[in-house]
């Protein structure tokens, strides 16, 4: 399947085995999705929804130390779902979504998640252990980095699919942006 997203073309709608995929597709209608953007506590009930079906994706998941590892389980043109994977020391960087929102669930280990609060230079940071689920809006800017598990699992969904990144550095004033991103880049 080809289609198009914000100008770019996806041809990529699960990077799943045929069957797995097919499978995750019959869950994900099943979930009644509507053809629009998702919110975000709509991307986060995707992510719980697959996370308890470890039957379609825990054999997929690669323990990866050298480089972050994920894949699309599913991509149409208004979300998608990926799974990934962190070792000791790997980490996403600051980063936004291009627009999108997203949720996420932590499977197995635990995740940091620094992130932008409203204002400007004001940064938090949150611990999320296996289970925990969350979700964000489009303005939304973080460093997600493993903590614990060998390795860490989670599952994250997007609306609309990731395309362009923003990447972003901390200095004594604040993140300010560094770089823009393929939302494919793997490293
Ligand atoms: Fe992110």
């Amino acid at each position: 399947m080809v289609f198009m997203v914000l100008g770019r073309t996806l041809s990529i709608a699960s990077e799943a085995p045929p069957e797995q995929a097919a499978a995750l597709r019959a869950l994900l209608s099943s979930l009644e999705i509507r053809d629009e953007r998702l919110t975000p506590a709509q991307l986060e009930h995707v992510a719980v929804e697959v996370a308890a079906q470890p039957g379609l994706w825990r054999d997929l998941v690669v323990d990866s130390p050298d480089r972050r590892w994920w894949i699309v389980l599913h991509r149409t043109a208004n979300y998608e779902v990926r799974l990934l994977s962190w070792e000791i020391d790997q980490t996403s960087d600051w980063h936004d979504h291009g627009g999108s929102s997203g949720g996420y669930l932590v499977v197995d280990g635990s995740l940091e998640e620094r992130y932008r609060a409203r204002a400007g230079a004001d940064l938090r940071e949150r611990r999320l252990e296996a289970g925990e689920s969350g979700c964000f809006g489009p303005a939304h800017v973080h460093d997600m980095a493993h903590r614990s598990g060998r390795p860490a699992v989670s599952i994250h969904a997007y609306s609309p699919p990731l395309t362009v990144l923003t990447t972003y550095e901390e200095t004594p004033y604040g993140l300010t942006t560094s770089g823009i991103r393929l939302d494919d880049d793997r490293d």
